[in-house]
């Protein structure tokens, strides 16, 4: 992961000088501005622009757009976009106090700088055999405020998390199996001092989560469950968390087009973003009392693997015919929800790569959001927006629940042609719990690119992950409010 740190001097050798300039009149930089009109450098966000010095290190000018429009989200971007235009440059001084001093508070421009960097600079070198020089450290040259050292912290914490959730999405099925999948999580989850319980094929039978065992009968890869507890001192209110973790989709039987199959590895993207987030929410300490269930295991074709028509048991004795063995995301997710139900916590979450459907309808950097709670739903759109990650409020429409009537058994796990994303929210819903408050949200697009965007390569995004981890902070201070005015109700 690229090293970013804060100093409050510039180098002597920076390596390659940065600067964040806003657009005209050019804040930012003391070049002349015809000079930047002919290199056809607007500021533009994102825009990104390398002049070659004789006397010193190069400088890269990468442009936030118009001064007045500055914000996080911006900042972040024209971050990554620096990092991204770094080329073969080692180590780089990047100057932004220029452009954002008095416009935006420093600990949350240090933050988002940092994390923009970090994220632009990720790379995923795992199976090169030889790899090109490349940006490997920056100092963010800092105003003095006493404040930029904790945003500095937090970004790399949540750049750092975006990193894990990547690493693990653009790990191959092959590599990255169930228990490869555990391991590395149950260890990252152990050094920030969650806790960790995996389980097993005994487990598994033993929780009667009937839905990742029918999903792992085709396979020849064990399949594991992990849960992960953050419960830090003085924490007020249970969030639970649940991610779809497929660490191949092949479709199984109902099998999947070659063409489709190509980005399957990111079926895990969600219980990858879910991980990340609880490991990042541990390290900052946040208040609230969090608990991840994540499903693994792959879909594949072996001789055992469930038939179309096929019906088994889910932990909560509901029966469920599998009319589409590659709608297997929501048969894992199911017994998980259940699970997660039993605890009675304050609110679920689920975060998956569940439908193409949610593709075809968002494209792939927006999220499909649905849930059982308005005031869930806008507690993660704000956190979304906050975090400069994209969801879309989506509709469960009780009637469209009969599509899922099957005709043996209490559910069919396949709607109509139409509607996919919707149908499959519905079937989630039936397992949660009445009274507790759910969301789901459906990552097929954003988990994924495959072409490079503004804030990385292609490959996995760690998409989710900056809207859980602000979720849950913005539940913790609200939950410290409202236990502040029950004191006070209480005269104390
Ligand atoms: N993992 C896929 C959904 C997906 C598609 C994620 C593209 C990311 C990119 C999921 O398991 C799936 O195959 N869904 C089916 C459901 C259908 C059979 C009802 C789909 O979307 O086609
Ligand atoms: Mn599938
Ligand atoms: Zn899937």
């Amino acid at each position: 992961m690229l090293n970013v740190s804060l100093a409050r001097k510039v180098p002597a050798r920076p390596g390659l000088t940065i600067r964040l300039v806003a657009s005209a009149p050019f804040i930012g930089t003391s070049h002349d501005k015809r000079q930047l009109a002919r290199l056809g450098f607007t500021g533009a966000v994102g825009q990104a622009v390398l002049l070659p010095h004789e006397d010193r290190d190069a400088e890269l000018l990468v442009g936030v757009g118009p001064a007045a429009d500055l914000d996080a989200t911006v900042l972040r971007k024209a971050a990554a976009a620096a990092a991204k235009a770094a080329g073969t440059n080692k180590s780089a001084a990047l100057h932004h106090v220029d452009v954002t001093g008095g416009r935006i508070d420093p600990s949350l421009a240090t933050q988002v700088i940092a994390e923009g960097l970090i994220a632009g600079g990720y790379r995923f070198d795992e199976h090169r055999s030889k790899t090109p020089d490349h940006l490997n450290r920056v100092a963010i040259i800092g105003g003095g405020d006493p404040t930029e050292k904790e945003g500095l912290a937090r970004g790399v914490t949540i750049g750092g998390a975006m990193c894990l959730a990547r690493d693990l999405v653009n790990e191959p099925g092959g590599t990255l199996t169930p228990v490869e999948a555990a391991a590395r999580i149950g260890a990252a989850a152990t050094e920030v001092g969650l806790g960790v319980t995996v389980l097993d094929r005994k487990g598994i039978e033993a929780e009667r989560l009937g839905g990742l065992l029918a999903v792992n009968q085709g396979s020849t890869e064990e399949p594991r469950f992990v849960r992960l507890e953050h419960r830090p001192e003085g924490a007020v209110g249970d969030v639970a968390i649940v991610g779809k973790g497929i660490t191949f989709d092949s479709g199984g039987l109902s099998i999947k087009p070659s063409e489709a199959m190509m980005t399957m590895k990111n079926d895990m993207g969600g219980a990858a973003a879910v991980a990340a987030a609880v490991i990042a929410a541990a390290e900052l300490g946040v208040a609230v009392n969090v608990t991840a269930y994540l499903p693994f295991t792959d879909n594949m074709t072996g001789g055992a693997a469930q038939r179309p028509g096929d019906v088994y048991v889910a932990r909560d004795g509901t029966t469920i015919e599998v009319l589409n063995t590659d709608a297997e995301g929501r048969l894992i997710l199911a017994d998980a929800l259940v699970m997660a139900s039993e605890e009675e916590p304050d609110a679920i979450i689920d975060v998956a790569t569940l439908t193409g459907a949610c593709l075809v309808a968002l494209g792939d950097k927006i999220a499909g959001l649905m849930g059982t709670s308005d005031e869930l739903v806008v507690e993660l759109q704000s956190a979304a927006e906050a975090t400069g990650e994209r969801v879309w409020h989506l509709p469960l429409p009780e009637d469209y629940r009969a599509q899922l009537d099957s005709t043996i058994a209490d559910i069919k796990n396949l709607g109509s042609r139409f509607g996919g994303t919707l149908t499959a929210g519905l079937f989630l819903k039936d397992f949660v719990a009445d009274g507790i408050d759910w969301a789901h949200i459906d990552i097929a697009g954003p988990a994924f690119t495959e072409a490079p965007h503004v804030e990385g390569p292609a490959g996995g995004t760690g998409f989710g992950v900056r809207m859980l981890v602000a979720f849950l902070e913005a539940r913790a201070a609200l939950a410290a409010m409202e236990t502040d005015d029950a004191g006070a109700d209480s005269g104390e």
